[in-house]
């Protein structure tokens, strides 16, 4: 299982700190959410930000794009230094273009479905894609509830990688603790996104992330 630590979480004055504090307790990815005030109602970071933050980690970069028309948008951040791409599915007419784009780029292409939208809206772009979000809250905000349904939903992907023979990895994103991880865990999921959890909650990074790997086996 891969820890991924949403950095909207951390304190923006000091978040080089808190980018080294996660990469000291062993997170695997730092996952970075980009929010346009449209394709979702806040307003978070650019690319000038995930050029900030490259230099300040060795871990690979997930870029989260909250944005509507993120095509326009993929160039800067790939040059900035994303190690991933995320787009939602919801947020453009083409997301296959958009997943073509992103790996035109060099970079590795995810795709994000939102709870309400049905997994059928990204069966065709399975077989070109590297990673499936599959968000457990509606997007915009961090310390949100998790959404139980989404458990199924991450099952039934499991089922329809196995099934086609696919080898994206799965990765779950919103009110991801100790008390929830294990069911997405057991569905399936590979990659887990916390942000409240783990800097703003309870006891250090490090020890926040060993709570939810060890709740996630
Ligand atoms: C929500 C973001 C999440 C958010 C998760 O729109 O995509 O990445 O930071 O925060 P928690 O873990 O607090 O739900
Ligand atoms: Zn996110």
């Amino acid at each position: 299982m891969k820890i991924a630590p949403s950095i909207l979480s951390a304190d923006f004055a000091n978040l080089a700190r808190d980018i080294r504090t996660v990469q000291e307790g062993g997170a695997d990815m730092i996952h970075i959410d980009v929010m346009d005030g449209h394709f979702v109602p806040n307003l978070t970071f650019g690319p000038g930000m995930v050029a900030a933050i490259r230099p300040v980690t060795s871990l690979p970069l997930d870029v989260h794009m909250m944005v509507d028309n993120p095509e326009a948008w993929i160039p800067a951040f790939a040059k900035a230094g994303a190690d991933t791409l995320l787009v939602h599915v919801e947020a453009t007419s083409h997301i296959y273009r958009a997943m073509q784009l992103i790996h035109d780029h060099g970079v590795k292409a995810g795709v994000v479905v939102n709870p309400g939208t049905s997994l059928s809206a990204v069966e065709e772009v399975l077989p070109i894609v590297d990673q499936v979000l599959i968000m457990t809250v509606n997007p915009g905000f961090g310390g949100q509830a998790f959404l139980p349904a989404m458990a199924d939903k991450v099952a039934r992907l499991a089922k329809l990688r196995t099934e086609r023979n696919l080898a994206f990895t799965i990765e779950v994103d919103g009110g991801i603790s100790d008390q929830t991880i294990s069911a997405v865990a057991k569905a399936g999921a590979d990659i887990f996104v916390a942000g409240s959890f783990v800097f703003s909650e309870g006891e250090s990074p490090a020890k926040q992330i060993s709570k939810l790997r060890a709740a996630g086996k």
